[in-house]
């Protein structure tokens, strides 16, 4: 998982008001609050632009005109519109709060439900990384553009409607003077927050790119002090360090040069103001509380502005997340049930494959398996060796259906699978991985994952046949050891002994197999044999094997090569064969082989059929 999957993409995308209205679509479920917190909004910015008003009342009518009686009321209205817009305020914020909360909910919970749908294809060919970005940043920032980018733009917007509205009615000409000037500081506004985001941005890719080179140096510290990898790494590592620094540098610089720019735009407008409303006074158009309110609107006029700027300046990434987060949602899965898809009631019969050819869409375009053709009898036991490569997984994940064939037919019970539910298949068949996963939790959890409603009882009698019962009582807690994440504290021998449990507990009626090759202490196999002897009888069973043991009491040995089955047959007719298989086995097992055959005499060949 490279770092640069974990920051965003270059981002690209113009603005695009499909995604946009797509974006405002997921607040539609949610459309109380919206509306609730739209109108807490407008009375909020309605209020703010009234009590400018209502001060230049104060000073015109109340203070210059010095009418008692006027000055307490208005200043009664101006007290009692405070407790409003404290309310609203209240309001809008609760409200916005909800609001992210709902539809950060939705998106992750729509996420997690498709990924679920998802073919296996889909992750061998999509990043953990990019996954977990989507699921987390993504899904943040565009909540928070529904939400507080939502609120702002209102709030912004109704401000400077509202203000402007009573500007025009004070005194349309000034007011014609402060729209003029409106486009320029947003402009000026828009493009410093677009340049300050860019930079910081850029500043967070360096700096995951420098927790990425400290991230390798350390863990990988031994290969580089064995290859004396130090000076050029740390000319590596100034370059990082240098590029970061001259990227605050600017964000800095930018940021400084921000705020006194608006400033002075705003100060010639306000210059401008003062002088023409002054000139007016004088003519009697224009009073002092009029000046006074201008003033007001054009100051507190900056706030919205520079909002708006950064809601939008803010809202191209987050669409460029939500056409992310979309693409994710809107990928089909490679394998899902055809509509008129049923589940049988029950797996057992023989597993034919009939002409298979296959070939990983997202691979190189060789065909993995070719005309593959295989009958296996219900209650058979098949074992699968052959070289690195070879298919052997390939021809399981199938079984599965985690993939389908591209042409020809997989039949279970005389009928094409794909007549039948995912769910029919996938629930009847019983799965250990090479590396077998666990997820963190106890072991007891770790086992009740094959049958959820299974009880204490029947989660320890599962674990005795799959000979795991021993190992795990020898644990201070027990059952109720913790595994770790991804069942990191316990071996790669238990682990498998542990999802050999739970396939036993699953009663599954065909049962999947690819042995561990990391070695395990020779208890530990001995255990594993038992407990796969335990599953394989009576089952339909696929075990990728390398072990002899395993090898010597299947049925049927196919090896597989480049996606063929080279050769088929027992241990001993392989044997005496000499061919493919005697030349992988004497390789790989002579040390196992050595006690049975020497050198492959007659009775050597009795004994390892015994
Ligand atoms: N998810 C995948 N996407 C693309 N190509 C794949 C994928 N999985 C396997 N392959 C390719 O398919 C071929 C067969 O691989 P497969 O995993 O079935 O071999 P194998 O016999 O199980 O090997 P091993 O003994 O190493 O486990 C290989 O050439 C491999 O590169
Ligand atoms: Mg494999």
């Amino acid at each position: 998982m490279s770092d640069e999957y974990l920051e965003e993409e270059e981002f690209t995308t113009q603005f695009n008001g499909k995604t946009f209205r797509r974006i405002l679509g997921l607040t539609r479920p949610h459309l109380r609050w919206v509306i609730g917190f739209l109108i807490a909004i407008a009375i909020v910015s309605g209020l703010d632009s009234l009590f400018t008003y209502i001060s230049k009342l104060i000073i015109d009518d109340g203070i210059i005109a010095q009418n008692k009686s006027e000055l307490y009321r208005l200043l009664t209205i101006y007290g009692s519109l405070t407790l409003v817009q404290a309310a609203a305020v209240f309001g809008f914020v609760f409200l916005a709060g909800v609001l992210g909360e709902r539809v950060r909910y939705d998106l992750r919970q729509k996420m997690f439900n498709h990924l679920q749908q998802l073919s296996l294809s889909y992750f061998s060919r999509t990043p953990v990384g990019w996954i977990m970005s989507r699921v987390t940043s993504d899904t943040e920032r565009v909540a928070d553009l529904v939400t507080w980018g939502l609120l702002d733009s209102t709030w912004a917007i109704m401000n400077i409607v509202t203000a402007m509205g009573f500007m025009l009615y004070i005194n349309w000409q000034m007011a014609l003077i402060v729209l003029a000037a409106l486009p320029i500081l947003f402009w000026i506004a828009y493009e410093f927050r677009k340049r300050i985001l860019g930079e910081f941005r850029n500043v967070r890719k360096f700096n995951s790119k420098i927790t990425g080179a400290f991230n390798e140096n350390i863990t990988g510290v031994r290969v580089v002090k064995a290859l004396g990898r130090e000076d050029a790494n740390l000319k590596d590592f100034s370059v990082l360090t240098n590029n970061m620094y001259r990227t605050s540098y600017r964000a800095a610089w930018l940021s400084a040069l921000f705020l006194p720019s608006v400033q002075i735009v705003s100060s010639l407008a306000l210059g401008s103001i003062v002088l023409y409303g002054g000139l007016q006074v004088q003519v009697g158009t224009m009073t002092v509380g009029g000046i006074q309110a201008f003033v007001s609107y054009v100051t507190f006029m900056m706030w919205p502005i520079q909002d708006l700027a950064r809601v939008f300046a803010e809202m191209q990434h987050s669409i460029a997340s939500a056409e992310r987060i979309f693409s994710l949602v809107d990928s089909v899965p490679e394998v899902k049930d055809s509509p008129e898809a049923y589940d049988p009631g029950t797996m057992q019969g023989d597993v034919e494959f009939e002409d298979v050819t296959f070939y990983y869409s997202d691979g190189d375009g060789k065909h993995v398996l070719e005309d593959f053709t295989l009958k296996v009898k219900r209650g058979e036991t098949i074992a699968l060796v052959g070289p690195t490569g070879g298919g052997k997984s390939t021809i399981v994940n199938l079984i599965c259906r985690f993939y389908e064939p591209k042409h020809g037919q997989i039949k279970i019970g005389g009928k094409d699978y794909t007549q039948y539910s995912l769910y029919a298949i996938q629930s009847r068949i019983g799965m250990v991985l090479q590396t077998p996963h666990l997820f963190s939790g106890s072991i007891r959890e770790n086992i009740r994952y094959g049958r959820l409603t299974a009880t204490d009882g029947e989660i320890e009698e599962a674990a005795r046949m799959a000979g795991a019962h021993d190992f795990i009582v020898k644990f201070s807690k027990g059952y109720e050891e913790n595994v770790g994440e991804g069942g990191n504290l316990l071996s790669v021998g238990q682990k498998q002994l542990i999802s050999l449990a739970r396939a036993v507990l699953a009663k599954p009626e065909i049962f999947i197999m690819d042995e561990a090759t990391s070695s395990v202490d020779t208890l530990t196999e001995a255990l594993i044999q038992r407990g796969m002897e335990t599953m394989m009888a009576g089952r339909t069973s696929f075990v990728i094997a390398h072990r002899l043991s395993t090898i010597k009491r299947a049925d049927r040995i196919l090896v597989i090569e480049e996606g063929r089955i080279a050769e088929s047959g027992t241990h001993s007719e392989l044997l005496r064969k000499r061919g493919k298989y005697f030349q992988l086995y004497t390789k790989q097992f002579r040390h196992q082989m050595e006690q049975a055959l020497d050198p492959f005499s007659d009775e050597a060949l009795q004994a390892a059929q015994s």
